[in-house]
């Protein structure tokens, strides 16, 4: 994608004036502001309304500037080399002097971080001398915004500015790696375990359901539409619309498909745009088709069945 300097140049100039600006990253637009300012990180909050309580990743340009602020590992090197920039938080430890605002981290000594791919990110991040914390610029516990529209759909003017980024290629947020000690997934992404398990070589744990909510993004209602959902439906009712991951035969209006061939690649890159239409589209509830538990998969009906207790 051509990046376009004055567009970023604007972005730059409101961040530095502690305003929130809607960022591209290939998994999720994120609502940005500098990390390092508490009037800045409390617009998110306002923003999104989003508890207080809840912490933000922040987005650094790679993990020389991060040195500044957490304390990293091996473990946390390995997967760095490999995968970023990329769709993967890693919890690490802050640092005693780190200038992180104490706003985003919940007073606790962790701090959430990620080095996203996109190129009209990273060379904002380039041009300023602060990370940004940025959690999905969506509605607290509804779907993410994949695209400038969706963002300005859920904030109308009441983000300053949304840097245009197209479509987020990924689709899904990032995974959440917490890496201090035995490595432990909170929240399943765009980054499969298995991987993670391979260039590791370890065995990752993971609770689809911990007992103790660790990141909320795990809270059971989230990434909702603001419709109801079924999910492994068999019939279809009355004004409902039916979701399939690849597209059928027969085909009606009231048919969604995620992907042409059943690519789960595909099929994560279409699924939020796609519940945003069909909500859009006046349907009054949305009857899911099975979606294959592998790889991606395993993201993709994570969301779902969150997004299913509404
Ligand atoms: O792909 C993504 O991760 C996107 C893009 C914009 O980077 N961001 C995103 O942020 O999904 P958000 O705020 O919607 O979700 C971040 C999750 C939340 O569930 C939060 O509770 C968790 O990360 N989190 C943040 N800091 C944490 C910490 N120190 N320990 C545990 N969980 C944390
Ligand atoms: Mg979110």
């Amino acid at each position: 994608m051509k990046i376009n300097l004055a567009n970023i140049k604007k972005a730059q100039k409101l961040l530095i004036k502690r305003e929130c600006v809607a960022i591209p990253t290939e998994t999720v637009y994120g609502l940005a502001a500098n990390a390092y300012s508490d009037i800045a990180c409390k617009k998110i909050y306002k923003l999104k309304k989003r508890p207080r309580n809840n912490p933000l990743i922040v987005h650094y340009l790679n993990n020389q500037i991060l040195k500044k602020d957490c304390n990293f590992n091996n473990d946390f090197l390995k997967l760095y080399k490999k995968f970023c920039p990329g769709p993967i938080t890693f919890i690490l430890n802050l640092k005693k002097k780190s200038k992180i605002s104490k706003i985003i981290t919940n007073k606790k000594n962790t701090l959430a971080v990620r080095f996203p791919r996109h190129p009209v990110t990273r060379k904002l991040l380039k041009n300023i001398s602060f990370p940004l914390a940025a959690p999905s610029a969506n509605l607290s516990s509804k779907v993410s915004a994949v695209s400038s529209a969706d963002v300005r759909d859920d904030f109308g003017k009441r983000v300053k500015y949304i840097l245009e980024g197209g479509k987020s290629s990924i689709g899904l947020e990032s995974t959440i790696i917490d890496i201090r000690n035995k490595p432990k997934v909170l929240r399943l992404g765009g980054l499969e375990i298995s991987v993670i398990e391979k260039t590791l070589n370890k065995k990752i744990i993971f609770k689809n359901n911990p007992s103790k909510i660790s990141a909320p993004g795990q809270f059971k209602i989230h990434y909702s539409p603001g419709i109801p959902i079924r999910l492994n439906a068999k019939k279809i009712k009355k004004d409902e619309a039916y979701l399939s991951i690849k597209k059928l035969k027969k085909n009606k209006s009231n048919f969604y498909f995620l992907s042409k061939n059943g690519s789960l690649k595909e099929a994560a890159k279409n699924l939020y745009s796609t519940l945003r239409k069909i909500k859009k589209n006046k349907h009054k509830s949305i009857a899911v088709n099975k979606v294959p538990n592998i790889g991606l998969g395993k993201t993709i009906n994570d969301r779902l069945k969150r997004a299913s207790k509404f």
